[in-house]
């Protein structure tokens, strides 16, 4: 077969791809040599700023499927009917290091979900951890700055990272969460994925609901100790991106059990904990796990950059029948991300293929800006109202209101009977079983014996003791021990 012609971008065949044109043989280099010049600075604009967060991160295509009957919940078209499939991409991530940070490190996993509904995409922006650091998006910049790598030192630092947990002690929960068995996964595939905030779902009748979701993995949880992990990255730093990539060529396809916890919405107010406080889970007890399908993911992307690096999630893309709830959290999100896509990617990044809806299309007055592709066609208006048969509104809420009150203000999230900083850290410090303490005690030591500065070490081992007498005592005591040493 003959071989296919190489072409300049402009489609012109390429006469030369190993010599660039000179005046004469040994001579300078001609302006006029289109390839070369185009080629160079193409090559110097490979790049795109990487996300200010969850740089480094891997993603596979797949679909999910209804098992259960949620209709009495939510309205949400692509979940209802039992068997009903929706195409999906998934982008797991670590969330501290810059794009070419490892893989096996302790840091949270980014697991985020777009399915491309009947109704526009959902996206699910989640991590593999039930709870967060902080509840309030105001500290956001702040924590994840005394996480990434110090602007002097150019890494990271136990110094900046302690300092800022020792300020925020409604991280406790879920520094106990990282520091524990689960803080290091062996792979994306034996991690569960979770929804994390509260949303809410309004079901036909217009009953609002509040949710929690749970990716449970069918792989199981499998989890890295400190030295496995310390191996592995020095054997491979693309471990998480090797084992998906390779599991999914070879037909093993992960997957995962979404369950939700559902809360009707008038028991919101007087819940223990409050429901809208990232920081608590919903004990299962309170609120138990009902499963509602099974995600699979089968497909590996062509390209890294156009379908992984490109993706852009965002919070605040929901399909009728869900939507927010008030957790604070979550409502900074709703506006970061897809302010951060606006700046990493433009603001049409929409219709980059793995971001566009596949299961219907945008329709819609928004027009032009750099890299237009929508064309729409001559006939089509490009304002709203129109007399021409331009798309309309439903006139139907995505979700259903929520009563508010109070005044305007800077106020702190409302407390419930429950509620401290410190009490379901110490739950799940108990949970634990005594071998499971240990490594806990020993990486909580290992990170905060290397802090200098005898306040940030005082006031962590406070939270410690605040949620757990044991827990405390035995930080305590392994942190001493290192710092003598
Ligand atoms: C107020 C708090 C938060 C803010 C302001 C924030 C902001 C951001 C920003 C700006 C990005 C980069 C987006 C991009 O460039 O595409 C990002 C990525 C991400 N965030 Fe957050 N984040 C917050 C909290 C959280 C929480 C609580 C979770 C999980 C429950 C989370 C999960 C993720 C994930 C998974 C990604 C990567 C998405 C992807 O794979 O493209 N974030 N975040």
């Amino acid at each position: 077969m003959p071989k296919r012609v190489l072409t300049t971008e402009s489609g012109a065949p390429v006469a030369d791809n190993q010599n660039s044109a000179t005046a004469g043989v040994g001579g300078p280099i001609l302006l006029q040599d289109q390839h070369l010049l185009e080629k160079l600075a193409r090559f110097n604009r490979e790049r795109i700023p990487e996300r200010v967060v969850h740089a480094r991160g891997s993603g596979a295509y797949g679909h999910f499927e209804v098992t259960d009957d949620v209709t009495g919940f939510t309205h949400a078209d692509f979940l209802n009917t039992i068997g009903k499939r929706t195409e999906v991409f998934l982008r797991f991530s670590t969330v501290a290091d810059n794009l070419g940070g490892a893989d096996a490190v302790r840091d949270p996993r980014g697991f985020a979900l777009k399915f491309y509904t009947e109704e526009g995409n959902y996206d699910l922006v989640g991590n593999n951890t039930p709870v967060f650091f902080i509840k309030d998006p105001l500290k956001f910049p702040d924590f994840i700055h005394s996480q990434k790598r110090d602007p002097f030192t150019g890494k990271q630092e136990p110094e900046n990272v302690w300092d800022f947990w020792a300020h925020a002690p409604e991280a406790t929960h879920q520094v106990t969460w990282l520091m524990g068995d689960r803080g290091i996964p062996a792979s994306y595939r034996h991690m569960n994925g979770y929804g994390s905030h509260t949303y809410q779902w309004t079901n036909e009748q217009g009953e609002a609901f509040f949710v929690k979701y749970h990716f449970k993995t069918n792989q199981g949880i499998r989890s890295l100790s400190a030295e496995q992990a310390q191996e592995i990255v020095g054997k491979d730093a693309n471990s998480h991106q090797t084992d998906l990539l390779q599991a999914i060529e070879r037909g093993v396809h992960p997957s995962w059990t979404l369950y939700v916890q559902i809360m009707p919405a008038a028991e919101a107010a007087d819940y223990r904990f409050n429901p809208f406080d990232l920081t608590k889970v919903w004990p299962h007890k309170d609120y138990p796990l009902q499963r509602v399908g099974r995600l699979v993911l089968d497909r590996n992307p062509d390209n890294v950059f156009a379908e992984v690096e490109q993706a852009a999630f965002s919070p605040n893309n929901f399909v009728p029948g869900i939507g927010p709830s008030p957790d604070k959290m979550l409502q900074g999100r709703l506006f970061a991300y897809a302010d951060a896509h606006r700046y990493r990617l433009g603001v049409n990044h929409t219709q980059l293929p793995v971001n566009a809806p596949k299961a219907t299309e945008a329709d819609n007055y928004g027009r032009d800006g750099l890299m237009a592709t929508n064309a729409y066609g001559r006939a089509r208006k490009n304002y709203e109202p129109n007399s021409f048969d331009g798309p309309v509104e439903t006139g139907r809420p995505l979700a259903a209101p929520y009563a508010v009150a109070g005044y305007t203000g800077t106020h702190e999230a409302p407390a419930h009977t429950k509620d401290d900083d410190f009490f379901q850290a110490g739950e799940l410090y108990r949970l634990m079983s005594e071998d499971e303490k240990g490594r806990l005690v020993a990486n909580i030591a290992g990170g905060l014996s290397q802090v200098s500065n005898d306040d940030i070490v005082e006031k962590n081992l406070a939270h410690f003791h605040a949620a757990d007498a044991d827990y405390g005592k035995r930080v305590e005591e392994a942190v001493r021990a290192l710092r003598e040493d």
